[in-house]
């Protein structure tokens, strides 16, 4: 099941590559800022293929702006997608998903940089690392893993032109839709290329190393 916010073009494109290569899949319209839609996402999933295997939560959004220019609106848009929205979702992900399953949260690279006028996106993202630490421990004994994946900067829709050229210069891979190849991004990162495909699949041992860089 894919959830998306309005772009519904881009949603049905994911759907159809999963059934031209043999998969089922279906796209819901779901604003994850809303802990009724949260809930309303894995009902429909759930009606649709019964208990949950894996859970990925990706969904996010961005601003940049100095902090001193920032409003209480600005700071409620990117904190309830970004941080409420994924803290609801994995409360449900705990409470549904199967023994043995899979929890993937989307964080970012930045938020070991610390870019000027990034502070509600990378402070949205750095509680969202801590979520996955606290709850990898507490569903760990039922087999299920909590990780999070923290990619560069990737040429994608949320990509702003101010950083466009900075961007590509940091990651060396850096083009669309580029950073699910984990391999070429953990040569560069040090980690085990295995360890990106193994996470959502693998009978995957507990490990304390939660959130994994994938950056350029
Ligand atoms: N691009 C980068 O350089 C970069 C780097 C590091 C980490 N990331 C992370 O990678 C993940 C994917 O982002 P992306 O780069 O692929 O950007 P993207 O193309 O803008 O994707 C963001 C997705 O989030 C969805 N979304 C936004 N607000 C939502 C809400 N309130 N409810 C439900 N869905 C919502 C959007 O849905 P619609 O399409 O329907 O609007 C879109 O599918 C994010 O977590 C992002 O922080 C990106």
């Amino acid at each position: 099941m894919i959830g998306f916010l309005k772009n519904d073009a881009r949603a049905n494109e994911v759907v159809k590559s999963i059934v031209d290569a043999g998969g089922k899949a279906a796209a819901v319209a779901a604003d994850l800022s809303r802990l009724g839609e949260v809930t309303r996402l894995f009902d429909e999933a759930e009606r649709a293929v019964g208990r949950l295997d894996i859970v990925a939560a990706n969904a996010a959004d961005i601003l940049v702006k100095p902090l001193a220019e920032c409003s209480e609106a600005d700071y409620d848009r990117i904190f309830n997608t970004n941080s409420k929205g994924v803290f609801f979702t994995l409360k449900e992900a705990a409470r549904r998903l199967k023994d043995g399953g899979r929890i993937l949260v989307t964080s970012t690279g930045g938020t070991k940089l610390f870019f000027p006028g990034q502070s509600l996106y990378l402070g949205s993202k750095g509680a969202v690392e801590q979520f996955v630490r606290c709850l990898s421990w507490e569903l760990g004994a039922r087999g299920i893993t909590v990780n999070a994946i923290s990619p560069g900067p990737t040429e994608t829709d949320m990509m702003q032109d101010r950083y466009r050229d900075k961007a590509a210069g940091m990651s060396p891979d850096f083009s669309r839709h580029q950073w699910p190849h984990a391999q070429e991004r953990a040569r560069y990162s040090g980690a085990s290329a295995a360890d990106f495909h193994r996470l959502p699949f693998s009978s995957g041992d507990w490990t304390p190393d939660t959130c994994r860089e994938a950056t350029g």
